[in-house]
């Protein structure tokens, strides 16, 4: 499987303008879209992954902020082997980390965060607007792919917010499946519209920082909110991998 999705991520990354990549992520204050990059093949593996895991969600509802479903790294690691490899793919971090400037690594094994599916599957599913928030001791850079879409939802992005001197730029994509969005999470201000009636929409997240560690304070602020506004306790707390301990990142 690893082998099958190396060699189909290298045919995408040799068809791309790496440079022009780059410029416009530095462009776009550090954010950068490819309307359906991933080849179908691959897409194809993906999306294969998610009907997997699909009985494993977690669905969770906080008023005013988010409503939908999330499958967490663990899951992932255990039963969605497509996703874990195209995570874990050095010539994936290689990519991002030309376009960034950083030398990003991967969250570790025991962050349920670090590569999840959410699913918005019911109607008014949706995500606020917000930034992924870094609870590492570094930048975080997320990576965004659409996999399942349906719907009428939009991933709205507020350009520049907070620069100075510059006026916020509002788009709205869709995330189509193999589309792929890279930004930096302190930077780039975005929602999920709600989902409406008799559709579906799921997209892959990966994280990536530059320092995976995180001090003790915020790994359990970071782990309270992954039970509660996403994975659930038991999958926090309790289905982490076997002899990682339940706090450590
Ligand atoms: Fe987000």
């Amino acid at each position: 499987m690893t082998d099958a999705v190396t060699e189909e991520l290298r045919r995408a990354l040799g068809a791309l303008d790496v440079e022009a990549v780059r410029r416009t992520y530095w462009e776009q204050n550090e954010s950068v879209w490819l309307e359906r990059w991933l080849p179908g093949p691959l897409v194809e593996r993906l999306v294969a992954d998610v009907e997997r895991v699909r009985p494993t969600m977690h669905r969770n509802y906080i008023p005013k902020h988010k409503k939908g479903g999330s499958v967490s790294y663990y899951a992932l690691i255990e039963q969605a082997p497509a996703i874990v490899a195209l995570y874990r793919a050095p010539e994936f971090r290689e990519f991002l980390s030309a376009v960034t400037g950083q030398t990003l690594l991967l969250c570790p094994d025991s962050d349920p965060h670090a590569c999840a599916l959410y699913f918005y599957t019911e109607p008014g599913d949706h995500i606020g607007f917000h930034y992924d928030t870094s609870y590492y001791r570094s930048a975080r850079y997320t990576v965004l792919v659409g996999l399942v879409e349906r719907s009428s939802s939009r991933l709205v992005c507020q350009l520049y917010k907070g620069v100075p001197g510059r006026p916020p730029v509002e788009v709205s994509l869709k995330t189509d499946p193999g589309t792929f969005i890279l930004f930096n999470g302190d930077k780039l201000w975005h929602a999920i519209t709600p989902l409406g009636a008799g559709e579906e929409r799921v997209s892959l997240t990966m994280e990536f920082v530059v320092d995976p560690t995180m001090s003790p304070f915020k790994r359990f602020v970071s782990n309270m909110k992954d039970s509660i506004a996403y994975f659930g306790f038991r999958s926090v707390f309790g289905g982490r991998p076997a002899g990682k301990p339940a706090l450590s990142r």
